[in-house]
């Protein structure tokens, strides 16, 4: 934190009053189940935006990136980004949804680093949201409960950023908590929590290959998904998304559907079972379970899904062979970006040198392993 208040100071001539944290997550369970109303295991991490900030006099907010040195300017009574870089669309996006749902708003100075890769499957552009949701809310003087935080920055990514995102990413960094992950039911919106076996690591492998085509394959997916539930629908009332298929519905009836939405369609069904197969492992300490339900997420998500790419296998072979590793696989919506291990704590570094030997030699990319921690969601403290 010293940095980012030092910035401030240097940047604003004063002194911050406030700062805010907000985790990235990483999913360990549950690809593109969110959007078909399942559920996902999900962790949020110590891969985080920290920011000072201060309320300021007149209309115009301003937000610094350290990690960019660039500087955005927005008008706080109609969202219009005044001035600076093109990630003020997530700030000017939710200073409008706010204005929709008729806050009156205050404005701000604040800076800000971010150790989340940008636009690598860690959520940093819900981070983003969250963090300037909660500044808003301090400056202007109200306070908006974590459900609704989470519902109204997913709005402000789907209407004012235009990426239809699940609220996967905006509820996992809103919600998180220490030394847990979290069990999200993405049709109730509510969650919980389940123990982390101590001995065991988090590590993030970052394929460092940018995510190609992700937006409009993102869509396809959702798509092909809605096409598998409009025929299922039209033979029992109650399906009104795939999380309402059981694998044997789906097995009796699957040859009704096109080959594309029935392969999306398998996959979703078995990786949400999967979701409670890891819970009942992770309560029960069975660690010998985890390689297998992983395993299984990480060639459906090829096989099915078909959101995995050269760079993706490469990591897994990389990420498997390594030592002290438990279990791997993709992570975020896929397409590139990170994908996730767990490791025996006291082998992190090897494993660690290992996946960036294994996958340079493989694919003559420079990759970056982090080993992260829980992390509490979203929140402000005085400084
Ligand atoms: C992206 C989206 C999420 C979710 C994941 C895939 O991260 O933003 O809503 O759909 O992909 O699980």
């Amino acid at each position: 934190m010293t940095n980012v208040i030092n910035n401030f100071k240097k940047l604003f001539n004063g002194n911050p009053l406030f700062s805010v944290v907000t985790p990235g997550r990483v999913d360990l369970m549950g690809s593109h189940t969110d959007y078909n109303h399942g559920y996902v295991v999900t962790m949020p991490v110590d891969l985080k935006i920290e920011c000072a900030f201060a309320p300021c006099e007149g209309d115009i907010l301003t937000l610094h990136s350290c990690n960019l040195d660039t500087l955005v300017k927005i008008n706080v009574t109609d969202g219009a980004q005044i001035e600076g870089d093109n990630w003020g669309k997530y700030v000017s996006a939710v200073v409008k949804v706010l204005l929709d749902e008729g806050y009156a708003l205050k404005a701000f100075n604040g800076s800000f680093c971010s150790s989340i890769p940008i636009g690598s499957g860690l959520s940093s552009s819900a981070a983003l949201e969250a963090t300037v949701n909660a500044i808003l809310g301090k400056v202007s003087g109200f306070e908006i409960d974590k459900k609704n935080s989470a519902l109204l920055t997913q709005k402000a990514e789907n209407v004012y950023v235009g990426v239809n995102c699940g609220i996967l990413d905006q509820y996992s960094v809103i919600f998180g908590e220490k030394h847990k992950v979290i069990k999200l039911d993405c049709r109730e919106l509510t969650h919980t929590l389940v123990s982390w076996p101590k001995n065991i690591m988090v590590a993030i492998c970052n394929t460092n290959k940018p995510r190609t085509l992700h937006g409009s394959e993102y869509d396809e997916r959702r798509a092909q998904c809605e096409e598998a539930v409009a025929v299922f629908a039209k033979m029992d009332s109650n399906i009104k998304a795939l999380r309402d298929v059981s694998i044997e519905f789906f097995n009796m009836h699957k040859d009704k559907l096109s080959d594309k939405a029935r392969k999306r369609a398998e996959f979703i069904i078995q990786e949400n079972d999967r979701t409670h197969e890891l819970e009942a492992a992770l309560t029960n300490g069975d660690v010998d379970k985890l390689k297998d339900i992983f395993a299984r997420s990480f060639n459906g998500a090829k096989d099915l899904f078909e959101i995995s790419n050269d760079a993706m296998v490469h990591m897994y072979k990389a990420m498997s062979t390594a030592t002290g590793v438990v279990a791997s696989r993709q992570a975020g919506a896929g397409f590139g970006g990170c994908m996730v291990s767990l490791v025996y704590a006291d082998k992190l570094e090897d494993f660690k040198k290992d996946v960036i030997k294994t996958y340079k030699d493989l694919t003559g990319i420079e990759c970056v392993v982090y080993g992260v921690h829980t992390e509490q969601g979203t929140h402000i403290e005085n400084i």
